[in-house]
């Protein structure tokens, strides 16, 4: 719906006042002369709909009805803009379906519902000639939805790479500076408001997947359901192997890849070494960072805060500004985003070359190494350099412990993923090794 051409203000409701929401209607409260300006008429928030009418909430609200009903929304023709700000699938799916059947623009930070059902939400809007914008579901305040989808749209994108979760990058930058476990890093990271409802989405790799999910349609203009791709979390993650990284040179961050390979799409989100100095190396706390190579342009390094009230709350209030103007209707028509059509996405399989970083943790006695670099050596995997302490000098082991495990940690030179896995299956049968290896992906630039 364009809202053009009057300065009657929009009346808008607000469906969900978490850390979102709340941010949401303290910039549209705090912010109404400067988001008028850019919107050419005021934005009034006319009504919003939560879980607990009953609860604090984290801003000041206008005197407007708060109920349980989505229908105070829905039905309310004065209102012509939700903003769904509601986490999970359930009710949100139903709650989303609503608002369009009665003629609601919708505005989105949900990825979750969009990497799942956004086919099918998708389509129905377009039939009902409503929009959906969803700008916050990606990178908090990064706009790398409109990057891509509109202002990149010259180029043929060869690569998304990113950091896609503010959380696990948080957790990641509080254990390497200041030594703080797992457990604590992720606590303070609910306390601040970046985790997602479910922390167990932010630290598996679902929320960084979901996100790639989306941001590879933008992209390449196929659709992949996100449980396809191969995903990784940070709770693969211990202190020694950020020090172990750190002893060579790199930290450890969450990494979302995405990249054309021989007509088909190589994607992953895994932990993966990055070395000190790149820009995602440098990506530090909730901070998101997404790097672009499009054919045109070149590589694009975009950083910003990715998770959290305000930044997020900027980016949804950016996409109702877009509505009121009409943008969003024009973009949503003409791109034709997850229709029918849209081809289902081939991935390629896991035979890229790169360099990898494997921790073997082992018994300390003759011939172990011998052994396990011989089985790398049989699969075609040449060793750049091996870390292996002292354990009784380091104090990890009592000089009486005989014999004591010790971590081997290896990093190879360029060679083909599968080439690896294969070698870790013989490795990890071995007497001497103790649990299952860790390998992980080294990216140097
Ligand atoms: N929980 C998400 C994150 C924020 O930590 O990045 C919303 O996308």
């Amino acid at each position: 719906m364009a809202h053009t051409g009057s300065t009657e203000p929009v009346r808008i409701g607000i469906v969900g006042l978490g850390t979102v929401g709340s941010g949401v209607v303290r910039l549209l409260v705090d912010s109404a002369d400067h988001i008028t300006r850019h919107a050419g008429r005021p934005i009034e928030v006319a009504a919003a709909v939560v879980r607990d009418p009953a609860k604090d909430r984290d801003c000041t609200l206008p005197a407007i009805p708060i109920s349980t009903d989505i229908a105070t929304i829905s039905q309310d023709p004065s209102i012509t803009i939700a903003a769904l700000l509601v986490g999970g699938l359930e009710p949100a799916r139903s709650m989303m379906v609503e608002l369009l059947e009665n003629g609601k623009d919708v505005v989105t930070a949900n990825k979750a519902l969009l990497a799942e059902h956004g086919p099918e939400l998708f389509e129905l809007a377009r039939r009902l000639g409503r929009s959906i914008a969803f700008e916050a579901a990606v990178a908090g305040g990064i706009p790398i939805v409109a990057a891509i989808g509109e202002c990149l749209a010259a180029n043929r994108i060869e690569s998304i790479r990113g950091i896609l979760n503010g959380t696990s990058n948080f957790i990641l930058t509080r254990m390497e500076e200041d030594g703080s476990s797992y457990a604590e890093a992720l606590a303070l990271a609910q306390a601040k408001g970046f985790a997602e409802a479910d922390p167990s989405m932010d630290v598996d790799g679902t929320d960084a997947t979901q996100k790639l999910a989306i941001l590879s349609h933008l992209a390449f203009g196929v659709w992949v359901p996100w449980k396809e791709i191969p995903r990784t979390g940070i709770d693969t993650v211990d202190i020694d192997l950020i020090h172990y990284a750190a002893e060579l040179g790199y930290r450890i961050r969450l990494v979302a890849v995405a990249r054309r390979s021989n007509g088909r799409l190589a994607m992953r989100v895994a932990p993966a070494l990055v070395k000190i100095g790149t820009p995602l190396a440098e990506t530090r706390g909730a901070y998101n960072a997404v790097s672009i190579v499009g054919d045109a342009v070149g590589r694009m390094f975009f950083h910003g805060l990715g998770a959290g009230q305000m930044p997020t709350a900027s980016a949804v209030v950016a996409d109702i500004i877009d509505t009121v103007v009409g943008r969003t209707a024009i973009t949503f028509r003409t791109t034709g985003l997850l229709s029918a059509d849209t081809p289902a996405a081939k991935l390629a399989g896991g035979d890229a070359s790169e360099r990898h970083f494997l921790r073997i943790v082992v018994t300390d006695r003759p011939g172990v190494l011998a052994r396990i670099t011989g089985i790398l050596g049989d699969h075609g995997i040449s060793i750049a350099s091996v870390i292996q302490h002292d354990p009784i000098a380091t104090g990890d082991a009592p000089a009486t412990s005989i014999p004591p495990d010790v971590a081997l940690v290896i990093m190879t030179h360029s060679c083909p993923s599968s080439a690896v896995h294969e070698a870790l299956l013989s490795i990890d049968r071995c007497d001497a090794v103790r649990g299952k290896s860790v390998c992980l992906g080294v990216l140097d630039e």
